[in-house]
């Protein structure tokens, strides 16, 4: 199993990171733009093997496609990322020639590949890649969702007073402050509804402090977050690697699901060897419904800023 990551900055370190600690890949190839930086990151990630006990070989690359050649997955997580104040959409105008020229050079070398777009405004860079590569849809997934569930639950644990393995909760939509869509109605603790522990507001609060999860690690640290994205990029990774049919929420081409068309947004999916092996269909509230149309129309807005 041969992994690319490109953009060896603070999400694409930590994701090689991941992915080589859970020991599944035999090769992760780190590529960055910036002269040595990919392959410094890779020789410093490859002296703590001995010591973090993972086989995984990690090799670096200054924008030598040549050496992602036969990938079976690969990541995208170069671009900037927002600083303190900024939305992710307004990041657009740089991120995607960045993304428009990483995925056509990725899949030039890896046509089989299947591709991981990270790189923000994401929804908008998974139909971009999407668009340029004319891959299939169940070969290119935005990773979103899996981050926004994982700061929910976070959130929820806190509120019940609850160690973070006993909640579950979903966070669907797209990947942005207003359009992430927590599915409160269906977060659980130890299968009851976190309904029956605590208050409508408490969990509104929940949901809000959810919502801009990732703004408030970006005032707190200058530039976005890397930890949480790249362990949750590596859980989609291993997924696909290891075939584990395992349920996420991935930004995906929706073609009437949920009622959308021709946009990529946030939606659970069963992740396997063939990259999305199935898209979920949820029964979802009116409310809900509105929530996602809304969330939807903010994506397509942003995708009429794309030159395609
Ligand atoms: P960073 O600045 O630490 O790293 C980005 C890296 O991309 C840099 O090392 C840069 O040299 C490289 N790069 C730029 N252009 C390139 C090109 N054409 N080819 C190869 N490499 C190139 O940024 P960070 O924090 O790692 O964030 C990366 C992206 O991921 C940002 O767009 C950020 O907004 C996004 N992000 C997305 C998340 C999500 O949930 N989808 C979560 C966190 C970050």
């Amino acid at each position: 199993m041969k992994v690319t990551v490109v953009g060896a900055g603070a999400v694409g370190a930590s994701c090689a990171e991941y992915i080589a600690i859970k020991n599944f890949a035999s090769e992760v190839v780190l590529l960055d733009i910036k002269e040595g930086y990919a392959e410094g990151k890779a020789m410093d990630l490859m002296q703590t093997a001995s010591l973090n006990g993972f086989d995984t070989r990690i090799v670096g690359s200054t924008n030598d496609y040549s050496k992602t050649a036969d990938s079976d997955i690969c990541v995208i997580t170069s671009g900037i990322p927002r600083k303190p104040g900024m939305t992710r959409e307004e990041l657009i105008g740089i991120n995607a020639g960045i993304v428009k020229t990483v995925s056509t050079s990725l899949v030039k070398h890896s046509p089989n590949t299947i591709l991981i777009v990270v790189s923000n405004p994401m929804d908008t860079m998974t139909y971009l890649a999407h668009k340029v590569t004319g891959l299939p849809k169940n070969r290119i997934i935005g990773m979103g969702g899996a981050l926004d569930s994982a700061r929910f639950k976070y959130r929820l644990a806190e509120a019940l007073g609850a160690p973070i393995s006993d909640v579950d909760g979903m966070v669907i939509g797209g990947h942005s402050d207003k359009g992430m869509v927590p599915l409160t109605r269906l977060a659980t603790r130890n299968s009851v509804p976190v309904s029956a522990f605590i208050s409508e507001e408490r969990l509104d609060q929940v949901m809000q402090d959810t919502k801009v999860g990732g703004a408030t690690l970006t005032g707190l640290l200058g530039t976005s977050a890397w930890y949480a994205p790249g362990a949750a990029v590596s859980g989609l990774v291993q997924a696909i690697a290891c075939d584990q049919k395992k349920i996420f929420p991935c930004s995906t081409l929706l073609e009437g699901e949920y009622g959308l068309n021709d946009l990529c947004i946030g939606v659970p999916v069963v992740l396997g060897k063939n990259g999305i092996e199935e898209i979920v269909t949820i029964d979802l509230t009116d409310a809900e419904k509105a929530h996602m149309a809304e969330s939807a129309e903010g994506v397509s807005k942003t995708n009429g800023l794309l030159e395609l």
